[in-house]
């Protein structure tokens, strides 16, 4: 019999996920179906987003050479039956108060910051840059985490030295310039562009760094198809792409700067977005999405 939901703390609720404590050293982390477009947490779910973000977690968990946070199998018994899939079990860390990005391209908030001063969390790039150019090299861009709703700010590797000192920042951009290394050869190998991506890391009871949160999922990076990639204009999202366009779009009704929250999706850009999550999954890890656990209960 595996234990109900409720029989575990709550500890907090993010934006995607709700933290429950198993004992105290140890979290059950639910992925929720919840999605955001624009700074928006939207009113809509997307049946199965969830167990595709974990499955992909997972997925990279295991291919990536680093120590990670999981304290227990996809179907350790500790996981309630009704969350199976979208929970994970792992080790209650302490946190490091930096959101580690990684980027092989520019795009986003690092090309607005790149088109004001030339650089990108103070460091510099090459002149005429455009939106989605690829760069010399992959850069280690850290931002500090905002509260919800706000955006993250990026600062400069000098600001994680000041806080963490010379030899924890160094370990830090490394690991996270390694493993974006890593990931994007394996989803190029695939046809996908991993333009960037965050980590999170914590310290384990023994000052150890472990790579920790969700990794490698289209909520925690930019996937971009590489066949029609170019440079100069705003690349499609892998996932998000037909949330955008129909919230951006006539039909919507809605401003995207009229500071009121977006309307609920209907019902079939619900299912293209499913779809996509799945085939972003399945194209990446090479495996087939029903053969997850809990899939098809
Ligand atoms: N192993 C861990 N131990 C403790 N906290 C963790 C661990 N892994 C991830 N977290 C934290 O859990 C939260 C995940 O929930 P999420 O919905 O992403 O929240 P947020 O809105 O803060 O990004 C984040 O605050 C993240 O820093
Ligand atoms: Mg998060």
């Amino acid at each position: 019999m595996r234990p109900e939901l409720s029989s575990y703390n709550h500890l907090s609720a993010g934006k995607v996920r709700e933290i429950y404590e198993i004992d105290d050293k140890t979290l059950l982390m639910l992925v929720s179906d919840r999605i955001s477009a624009y700074d928006y947490i939207l009113d809509t779910e997307i049946p199965d987003k969830g167990r595709v973000l974990t499955a992909m977690s997972m997925y990279f968990f295991d291919s990536i050479d680093f120590p990670n946070h999981l304290a227990g199998p996809i179907d350790d018994p500790r996981i309630p039956e009704e969350v199976l899939g979208r929970a994970i079990v792992c080790k209650k860390l302490e946190m490091l108060p930096f959101e580690c990005v990684a980027r092989g391209y520019l795009t986003g908030s690092g090309l607005a910051e790149y088109q004001q001063s030339g650089t990108v969390c103070g460091i510099e790039l090459p002149e005429g840059l455009r939106e989605a150019s690829k760069l010399p090299e992959p850069i280690f861009t850290p931002a500090t985490k905002a509260e919800i709703g706000d955006h993250d700010e990026n600062v400069s590797f000098d600001k994680v030295v000041e806080k963490l000192g010379q030899a924890r920042a160094e370990e830090l951009r490394d690991a996270t310039l390694r493993i974006y290394q890593q990931a994007a050869d394996m989803a190029l190998e695939k046809g996908i562009i991993l333009a960037d991506t965050k980590f999170e890391f914590g310290l384990d009871e023994e000052g150890n760094l472990v790579l920790a949160d969700e990794v490698l999922t289209p909520d925690s990076s930019r996937y971009w198809p590489a066949d029609g990639y170019a440079e100069g204009k705003v690349q499609p999202s892998f996932d998000k792409q037909y949330v955008r366009n129909w919230l951006t779009g006539n039909k919507s009704g809605w401003d995207k700067n009229s500071q009121t929250p977006p309307p609920p999706l209907p019902g079939s850009v619900v299912e293209a977005t499913r779809e996509r999550y799945v085939e972003a999954y399945e194209r990446i890890s090479g495996k087939k999405f029903a053969d997850w656990i809990g899939c098809c209960v």
